[in-house]
């Protein structure tokens, strides 16, 4: 196999949540490797930082500012995306939202917000998505986290979510293989500097006793999460649909995590 296998010159790649994190990584890893890119998330601001971070690659990139939560908005922007760049090649969903508490520590509203955001969001997202997606051809691919599969405290919303997450990454790349689209799930670690791990390890004493949890013994980057992504949707990806896929360092091999002291540290009154 050789290097070209990473060209994404003039493909089309959408990604839902793509204005900061571990999204906007992939999405600069696709415009680094030639693609043109377009965004979602809410703020404006957001947006247009990373827009000016996407352009200084050559390609083009456009954003769209919706919340994954509205079917119409989000089904509107990949219309106006698809009108841009043509058929979509590479379909990220990662849009998400986290705060640690307990089961008890949260409202009913609370626990829904995070539910909608990230699976409803998700499901939003990949709905609208088919009219537009290259067929044969597409790589979808979900953001999920290691609660989708192991029990975590303080992360009751999340572990439902993702679990979701994970569960339509498998119905749709049963549902959507015979139009030659392969849909995937990866479930990142802890990746540095990142919103979601700030949330999670905001201190030194949590951050270390995260770290003693992976084998790998590191956080991970931006980029680890990145290459997987494009060797998803690279011809080295073409046999693989319907996995859930850790690239964490191995993190989810050793069982739940103790947010205890964080959420503690955290904690807001409800
Ligand atoms: C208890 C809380 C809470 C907290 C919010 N709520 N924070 N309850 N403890 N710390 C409750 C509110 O009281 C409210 O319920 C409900 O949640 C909705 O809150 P809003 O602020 O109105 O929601 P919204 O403006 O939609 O914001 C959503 C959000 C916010 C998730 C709360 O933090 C957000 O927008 N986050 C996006 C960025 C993010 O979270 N990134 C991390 C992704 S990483 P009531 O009953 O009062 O109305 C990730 C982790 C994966 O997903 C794993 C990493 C290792
Ligand atoms: P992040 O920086 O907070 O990124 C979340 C993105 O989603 C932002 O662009 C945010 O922008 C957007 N977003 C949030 N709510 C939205 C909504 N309702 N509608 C539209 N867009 C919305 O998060 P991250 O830490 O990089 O995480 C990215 C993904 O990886 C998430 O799916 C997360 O669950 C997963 N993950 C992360 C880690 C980690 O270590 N960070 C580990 C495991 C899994 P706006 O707020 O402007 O909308």
């Amino acid at each position: 196999m050789d290097a070209s296998v990473f060209q994404f010159e003039g493909k089309s790649v959408f990604v839902a949540g793509g204005s900061s994190g571990i999204n906007l990584g992939i999405a600069d890893a696709f415009a680094r490797h030639g693609a043109n890119v377009a965004i979602l998330s809410r703020s404006q601001d957001r947006i247009a930082t990373a827009l000016e971070q996407l352009r200084r690659h050559g390609g083009a990139a456009e954003g769209y500012s919706a919340d994954v939560r509205e079917a119409a908005a989000v089904a509107d922007a990949l219309k106006q995306a698809h009108a841009r760049f043509g058929p979509i090649d590479v379909l990220v969903s990662g849009a998400a939202g986290n705060f640690l508490a307990p089961a008890l520590g949260m409202s009913a509203n609370g626990f829904k917000t995070v539910v909608d955001i990230d699976l409803l969001g998700s499901f939003n997202v990949l709905r609208a998505a088919h009219e537009f997606l290259r067929k044969p051809g597409a790589s979808v691919i979900s953001l999920s986290a290691s609660q989708a599969f192991v029990p975590t405290p303080y992360q009751a919303h999340v572990c439902a979510a993702k679990a979701g997450v994970d569960m339509l990454t498998k119905v749709l790349a049963m549902e959507w293989g015979g139009d030659g689209i392969r849909v995937n799930s990866i479930v990142p670690g802890p990746i540095e500097g990142t919103e979601g791990i700030r949330r999670l390890a905001p201190d030194d004493e949590t951050r270390e006793r995260m770290t003693a949890r992976v084998p790998l013994g590191r956080y991970g980057s931006v980029d680890d999460i990145a290459g997987m992504a494009m060797v998803l949707s690279s011809p080295l990806g073409a046999y693989i649909t319907g996995v859930v896929l850790p690239v964490d360092g191995g993190i989810s091999l050793s069982g739940p995590r103790d947010f205890g002291a964080a959420w503690a540290a955290t904690r807001r009154e409800s």
